[in-house]
């Protein structure tokens, strides 16, 4: 059984907090308007929080005056701003036109059979979410797969039950 919207504390939803605040204020001396910092705000409460609730998108738009609409229009448009909570390991699955001639969709039933999770989903444990993205850039090395921040190349079935071992032992 899998679910979409995993309950732990680390996904509470909530407003910013001071360290994020300092970061974005931060960005706010690098990009010419405010407008601009609003993804990079999204990209800094991600990487604190995880993903990006009602509360904070609400907690950055107050704080950087924009209207909560455009920014929630910003979340959308990158679809790596998580917008509900993901797992420990967020796995972005390449199955963009090199990874689908080099088989990715027998990868992906792999990775299905192996966590028992499809596109969007959470395994029971919290430890993986299975998102799929556009090209990765490795297309010579496809199929191709981002776990959190480290690229796997060429993937066979027991490279990814490999790399799910080594991932679950941390
Ligand atoms: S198509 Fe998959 S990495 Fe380019």
């Amino acid at each position: 059984m899998t679910s979409e919207v995993i309950a732990s504390t680390s996904s509470k939803a909530r407003q910013l907090n001071a360290e994020e605040i300092a970061e974005i204020e931060h960005e706010m001396t690098l990009y010419p308007d405010k407008k601009a910092v609003g993804l990079e705000a999204l990209k800094i409460v991600q990487k604190h929080q995880g993903w990006v609730s009602d509360e904070s998108l609400l907690g950055i738009a107050k704080y950087l005056d924009l209207p909560a609409a455009d920014l929630e229009g910003v979340a959308t448009f990158f679809n790596l701003v998580f917008r509900q909570p993901v797992g420990d390991n967020v796995i972005l699955f390449c199955d963009s036109v090199s990874c689908w001639i080099m088989g990715c969709e027998n990868m992906k039933s792999h990775i299905k059979d192996t966590l028992g999770i499809d596109y969007g989903e959470t395994t029971e444990d919290g430890k993986f979410t299975l998102i799929p993205v556009p090209c990765l850039g490795d297309c010579d090395r496809a199929p191709v797969m981002m776990v959190g921040e480290e690229l796997h190349r060429n993937l066979t079935p027991d490279s990814i039950d490999e790399i799910v071992k080594n991932v679950r032992s941390k």
